[in-house]
């Protein structure tokens, strides 16, 4: 089986992003002036899929929007000689083959997968979370996973390590193989979500990456509220384990928290370093100000 559909769940509240959030889509918040979800659309391109699930609501048409063709800004740029920018902003349109499902209410990661039912059938598909931003200009985090699936025909969840005081911000691994150099690929044993730091089985955290089989539809369907409650796909995972094997692959590339305030200003300031239109002009007043 090949991995070819991809979810992105978007369907959340955004709340640490409020009031940015409040009528524009955490999604749209832009590296630099790239919008985070175009950046994600573009790893799942850069990885094989073929078709692409976005998860909305009905405070979400910007993301709509931004995927879809805009013949009037396109006829004004024209009229403007702005060929580039013109180039720019269809090739957004034409990136991938783009669907969208509401979810209704904000019941949690899980729910908002749960909605991709009819869409992924019984193929394995992946998960991209817009909070994550993974930068490997290689190899994407999403390929890196694939292959990993490819070898195993099993669910892989990309995770990295992470400090001990950070463990209870995300879904911890615990792993069947004992930890060795040269090896990036983990049966896992157990999964918990956000554990304080005495419970966590290990500092191994899954960021924002998968690749599922279909089998966790029919988990989803009977899963009971979790934390903060709500249908949480760790969970899920967790019921998953007890029916088939599933592994954890630790991807290479810089990571960015981009739904954490600090995580979002360091994403802009390093993709804006790595910007040949700005990145004199930003060192030139870091520089400055930290004098
Ligand atoms: P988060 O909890 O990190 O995102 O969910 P959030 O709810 O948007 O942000 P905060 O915590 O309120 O600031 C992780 C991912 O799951 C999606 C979110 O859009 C995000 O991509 N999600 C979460 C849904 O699609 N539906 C939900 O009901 C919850």
């Amino acid at each position: 089986m090949k991995v070819k559909k991809a979810i992105i769940p978007a369907a959340g509240l955004g709340t640490r992003f409020l009031p940015a959030t409040k009528s524009l889509p955490k999604e749209m918040l832009p590296i630099v002036d790239i919008p985070a979800i175009q950046l994600i659309v573009e790893e799942a391109a850069r990885s094989g899929i073929e078709e692409i699930l976005i998860i909305t609501n009905s405070n979400k048409q910007a993301i709509e929007n931004h995927f879809d063709i805009n013949y009037e800004l396109e006829s004004r740029l024209r009229d403007a000689n702005k060929q580039a920018e013109e180039k720019m902003i269809r090739d957004i349109a034409e990136m991938s083959n783009v669907l969208y499902i509401r979810q209704k209410e904000p019941k949690g990661l899980g729910h908002a997968i749960s909605c991709a039912k009819a869409f992924v059938g019984n193929e394995p598909f992946a998960v991209l979370l817009g909070d994550d931003i993974v930068v490997n200009e290689t190899k994407p985090a999403l390929k890196q996973l694939i292959e990993a699936f490819d070898e195993k025909q099993a669910s892989i969840l990309g995770v990295q390590r992470v400090a001990k005081k950070d463990v209870s911000k995300y879904g911890i691994v615990k792993t069947i193989d004992s930890y060795s150099k040269n090896n990036k690929l983990y049966e896992i044993d157990n999964i918990v979500e956000k554990p304080n730091q005495t419970e966590a089985p290990s500092d191994l955290a899954v960021l924002g990456r998968y690749v599922l089989t279909a089998e966790i539809f029919e988990i989803l369907e009977h899963q009971k509220p979790g934390k903060n409650n709500e249908i949480q796909l760790t969970d899920a995972i967790a019921t998953l384990l007890n029916k088939e094997a599933v592994y954890a692959y630790e991807f290479s590339g810089k990571r960015y928290d981009i739904g954490d305030k600090f995580g979002y200003l360091k994403a802009n300031i390093d993709f804006a370093l790595n910007r040949d239109d700005i990145q004199v002009q930003l060192y030139e007043y870091l520089k400055e100000i930290i004098k």
